[in-house]
């Protein structure tokens, strides 16, 4: 089914002037950019969406990297596209993810790792609802 999912191209990425080559990576995949803003997360707007993490360790570490510069957050959407965006991010860890995926080729570390994207059809829901108002939903 057509599906939607949440993304963020990550400070580590922005910073080093890779956004177009990842979005090229996202369109090569045949998922639709349907959102797409550049912010600068404040630390509250970082802490909020990053909740479920609060308890471990890199907590602190994970939102000082995402507010450390700007990231631009998108909506995907294409045929499983939370499956296929998951796919075309490769694993969180760099050293684990596939030839040709986005970590693989860009990402730095586990925590500087280029991408978020959503896990889950109930959390992609959440996480466009967080950056998103349904007019700025384009598809
Ligand atoms: P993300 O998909 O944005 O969701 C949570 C993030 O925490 C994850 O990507 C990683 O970048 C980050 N993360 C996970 N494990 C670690 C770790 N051990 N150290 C630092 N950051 C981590």
């Amino acid at each position: 089914a057509l599906e939607r999912t949440f993304s963020i191209i990550k400070p580590d990425a922005t910073k080093r002037n890779l956004t177009g080559k990842i979005i090229a990576k996202f369109e090569d995949a045949g998922l639709r950019i349907v959102a797409s803003k550049r912010i600068h997360m404040s630390r509250e707007q970082a802490e909020g969406f990053y909740a479920v993490h609060k308890e471990r360790p890199f907590f602190g570490e994970l939102v000082d990297f995402m507010i450390s510069e700007p990231v631009v957050v998108q909506v995907l959407e294409g045929e499983n596209g939370i499956a296929k965006n998951r796919e075309v991010m490769g694993a969180t860890n760099p050293a684990e993810a596939d030839a040709g995926t986005i970590r693989k080729e860009f990402a730095l570390s586990i925590g500087e790792n280029s991408v978020h994207g959503s896990d889950a059809p109930e959390t992609a829901a959440e996480e466009i609802k967080y950056f998103f108002s349904d007019a700025e939903l384009v598809g």
